[in-house]
């Protein structure tokens, strides 16, 4: 399971995204996908060229965005990473603002999660056997403070921790339901940072993760979630948060080779 079996092949930066938009990157190649252990995967592996760095990308939701949080398959998408041999993975994720000093806009590397997700197949042990391995810090501190850098440098006002509260969807949250993810210390709200965190970790797979705050969550803002404010943010921010990508994955290959 030590990536370092596979350190004759060269560096590659794995980045599994949902609804931030990759349409403006120049496709490079795609892999041709065939079944993992785990059953099929979202979507093919992609080489997109953002900035000037190449990454291997996967649409978590599908090519068409058609699979639901609760009905993607994690096992195999993180399985189809490490078969690729990523040397690091970089979830992208659109989230709620549960805490009153995120809004709109914000990027957030989040440095803690809570899992509130349920019957979603979590664990490679069938194959690899069971380990209770640690999972004290979710995210892999190399990867999260290089995306925190390559933010900073160029220029971006970011949050450098954060907890993200993991809800299964596909629906959003009760006002309720966000009180009590706010009283359990909830920052963000997503739905599909879980799993796939613990099974990175699982492979040895380091992971970090960058969000983007597409709206207030349930009961936090000034009336219904509006799906239009959640497409403009997503619209205004994208190229932003493949700037930070792109250099995070440059730097990446260096440090990790
Ligand atoms: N809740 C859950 N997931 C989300 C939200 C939200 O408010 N916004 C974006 N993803």
């Amino acid at each position: 399971m030590d990536q370092s079996e596979h350190s004759d092949v060269p560096t590659l930066i794995g980045v599994l995204g949902g609804t931030i938009t990759t349409e403006d990157t120049n496709r490079v190649e795609t892999t041709e996908s065939s079944p993992t252990l785990f059953g099929n995967a979202s979507a093919p592996l992609r080489t997109l060229e953002i900035g000037d760095s190449d990454v291997v990308f996967m649409a978590r939701h599908g090519l068409p965005h058609t699979i639901a949080p609760h009905e993607i398959n994690y096992r195999a998408n993180l399985w189809t990473f490490y078969e690729a041999s990523a040397s690091a993975i970089i979830g992208m994720y659109t989230v709620g603002a549960i805490a009153d000093n995120f809004i709109i806009g914000d990027i957030v590397i989040p440095n803690q999660i809570i899992d509130y997700t349920w019957g979603r197949e979590g664990s490679f042990n069938s194959v690899l056997g069971l380990n209770h391995f640690d999972l004290s810090e979710p995210f892999d501190p190399v990867v999260r403070n290089q995306l925190i850098s390559s933010a900073l440098e160029s220029g971006y006002s970011i949050h450098t921790s954060g907890t993200y509260g993991c809800t299964q969807g596909p629906r959003l949250e009760t006002a309720a339901e966000i009180e009590r993810l706010r009283r359990d210390g909830c920052d963000l709200v997503g739905m599909t940072a879980m799993p796939e965190v613990a099974l990175a970790r699982e492979l040895n797979i380091p992971f970090g993760g960058l969000c983007l705050v597409v709206n207030a969550a349930a009961g936090r803002g000034d009336g219904p979630i509006q799906h239009h404010g959640i497409s403009l943010a997503i619209e205004r921010n994208s190229p932003n948060l493949l700037d930070i990508v792109g250099r995070a994955a440059h730097s990446l290959k260096e440090i990790l080779r």
